[in-house]
């Protein structure tokens, strides 16, 4: 059937999918490469896609109410009790049911070369398997070798991800050498041209993707220039280098030794070093891959001095555990590699997910980057070979769902939070993302119970092993809808090939940059022994800083953005000087260098729900009743009043 009809279904039985001409429209990989894109058939194409999901219960980050989801072309266009629809409209019964917002995974690598292997999934396969297992969004990232252009890779993995993926992407994209005036202005291209606002820096896989501290901190600046996050995997790479050769020197070569060279200390000392540097560059940073509590522990003492800091644990550091790495079989141990390597501490799943509840740790991951056990093999004779990956695209909400909501450690609000609408925030998609509010896209999942257990000869991933083989999970999603078509319930997945679409994110979001652009404004101290700022002070005309001055008798040289030193008065050989301070209001069109991305203010003078200047707790359940500036509460909390609140 390719028509859409009236028919009321309910979560369990969701039918006319149009999935029977769904196959037919589908852009095929061609030998050579390049891909031959077969047209969508006009029904899904269609502007006219209407669904109804009635009986819901709607989980936000903020709330959980009863309610009925109405979605057109793609985009939810109402969030009610008993909503009234045009005729002719999809209707999906709920059934009392949690309906979330879709998940999104920020970390994923299809279609990826990496330690000379090919990843089994491509943007076909991967997506598919993210929408059987409720993620609607993946962010995955542009791998670049040293010497190759960063926008040409960007251009060779949009061309291999367009016309396969079937559920939006972005990327971030790798930076693995910094070369003054290259490698910078192509981060300023590829931010104001091409939609990236975060860049993966790498502090391990030394001598091919790590950077050395200077080049960090050249980074570092660059992104806070640009208003983009550095996201970072944090491990040291010149020990794992050296502990390697030693445990090699000692004749250990199975996967044992993958876990031995990279003990938990090596992995927090990495997140203490850049924490510092981001924090002294005055630069968020977001932690890819939290994989220890040792790590975790890090970032909080990271944040109680203040950095902005973020982290994201994956899927397989709460299902799994590093005992693994000590099996006898070498493809189970070699299964389970991947970097930083999950730990044999039991107690490490716990810990992590304590840190997500206590909000230490924002979002959650899959690292999803799968070899096959014949790639894997590659490093039979010798660990550190091994191609670093495992699964968790499909796995990742079920298992955070068993591990952590079931036990109560998570409420559901906070699972939507975590799998998604952090995410948004932080990577400036929301509320088009991780939100199921009018106006937001249409990307949700019917969640409810689905006991079974995980295997790999059932997952949908291309790989042949799964590292949560035996797993028990209890809830699942039932259907699933993306950009406004179920593509997921009973009858299993009716996707499209090529019809996820690559999201360019705007930077600046102001739940990363809003406090960072107010801490530009905390000067450094230069004392004046000379007396020559008094004088300059009083020739009318001298312009001074508009900035308040910390103390009053102090002068102070403002930082300024970019390369140039944050103090150029401290610089051996630099007269004193006094910098004017202009610093821009953050979030104007102007300075955010991609006017493209940015609506401007609505008509009631507030800031369009497109644009994304929200922070991860202050969303509200009427955020879409926009000009609303004060409510008069008849009965506040503490007793009457008629003031404005
Ligand atoms: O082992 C891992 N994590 N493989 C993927 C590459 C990376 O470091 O994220
Ligand atoms: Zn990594
Ligand atoms: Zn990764």
């Amino acid at each position: 059937m390719a028509t859409l009809t009236s028919k009321s279904t309910t979560a369990a039985a969701v039918v006319d999918t149009a999935a029977a001409s769904v196959t037919a429209a589908v852009s095929q990989p061609t030998t050579n490469g390049t891909l031959s894109l077969k047209k969508i058939p006009i029904h899904l194409q269609s502007s006219q896609n209407r669904v109804l999901i009635k009986n819901g219960k709607i989980v936000n980050d903020d709330a959980i109410f009863k309610a009925d989801i109405y979605v057109e072309d793609g985009i939810i266009k109402d969030v009610g009790p008993h909503l009234i629809v045009p005729g002719g409209v999809k209707t999906i019964d709920a059934n009392g049911f949690f309906v979330l917002p879709g998940g999104i995974d920020t970390h994923t690598h299809m279609n990826a070369t990496f330690m000379n292997a090919k990843t089994a999934d491509d943007f076909y396969s991967g997506t598919r398997a993210a929408l059987a297992g409720g993620t609607t969004t993946i962010m995955d990232f542009v791998l670049t070798e040293k010497g190759q252009s960063l926008i040409e890779s960007f251009k060779k993995y949009r061309s291999q991800s367009d016309g396969l993926a079937c559920c939006d992407y972005t990327f971030r994209v790798v930076i693995p050498e910094f070369i003054k005036g290259k490698t910078d202005s192509e981060m300023d291209t590829l931010v104001r041209e091409h939609g990236i606002n975060s860049f993966k820096l790498f502090m391990a896989y030394k001598d091919v993707l790590m950077l050395r501290d200077d080049d960090l901190i050249n980074v570092l600046i660059k992104c806070r220039q640009l208003g983009a996050l550095p996201v970072v995997h944090a491990e040291n790479g010149d020990i794992i280098d050296y502990n390697i050769r030693k445990l090699k020197n000692m004749g250990i070569t199975g996967p044992e030794g993958h876990l031995q060279s990279r003990p938990e200390e090596v992995e927090a000392e990495a997140v203490t070093r850049i924490t510092t540097m981001a924090n002294q560059v005055n630069c968020p940073v977001y932690i890819v891959h939290v994989n220890s509590k040792s790590a975790a522990d890090a970032i909080v003492e990271a944040r109680k001095r203040g950095c902005l800091v973020y982290g994201e644990p994956i899927a397989a550091g709460i299902g799994s555990d590093g005992t693994h790495y000590f099996n006898k079989c070498w493809q189970h141990a070699a299964g389970h590699v991947m970097s930083p390597p999950l730990r044999p501490d039991r107690s490490t799943s716990e810990h992590l997910i304590n840190m997500l509840a206590s909000g230490q740790l924002q979002t959650i991951g899959s690292d999803h980057c799968v070899f096959k056990t014949a790639d894997k093999a590659r490093g039979m004779k010798d660990f550190s070979m091994i191609p670093n990956g495992v699964n968790g695209v499909e796995e990742r909400l079920m298992i955070l769902w068993e591990k952590a909501v079931r036990p109560g450690k998570l409420d559901p609000r906070q699972f939507v939070a975590i799998t998604s609408t952090n995410a948004a925030k932080i990577f400036n998609l929301y509320p088009r993302k991780g939100r199921l509010a009018k106006g937001s896209d249409a990307d949700l999942v019917i969640w409810g119970p689905k006991p079974h257990v995980i295997r790999a000869e059932n997952h949908n991933s291309n790989g042949d092993f799964n590292i949560f083989e035996g797993t028990q999970v209890s809830f699942g999603p039932l259907v699933v809808i993306s950009n406004g078509r179920v593509v997921f319930d009973e009858n299993g997945l009716h996707v499209v090939q090529g019809s996820g679409r690559f999201l360019p994110c705007a930077p600046n979001s102001s739940f990363l940059w809003h406090s960072i652009r107010d801490r530009e404004r905390t000067l450094p101290i230069r004392i004046d022994r000379d007396g020559k700022d008094e004088q300059q002070q009083q020739q009318p005309n001298q312009q001074q800083p508009t900035v308040p001055r910390t103390p009053p008798t102090a002068t102070v040289a403002a930082a300024q953005n970019g390369n140039t030193p944050l103090i150029p008065s401290m610089v051996p050989g630099t007269p004193p000087q006094q910098f004017p301070q202009t610093i821009e209001p953050p979030y104007t069109k102007e300075n955010m260098g991609t006017p493209n991305f940015y609506k401007g203010t609505t008509r009631s003078g507030v800031r369009n729900l497109q644009d994304s200047s929200f922070n991860l707790s202050g969303a509200q359940i009427d955020d879409d009743k926009i000009g609303k500036t004060a409510i008069r509460v008849q009965n506040p909390p503490g007793g009457r009043s008629s003031g404005i609140w």
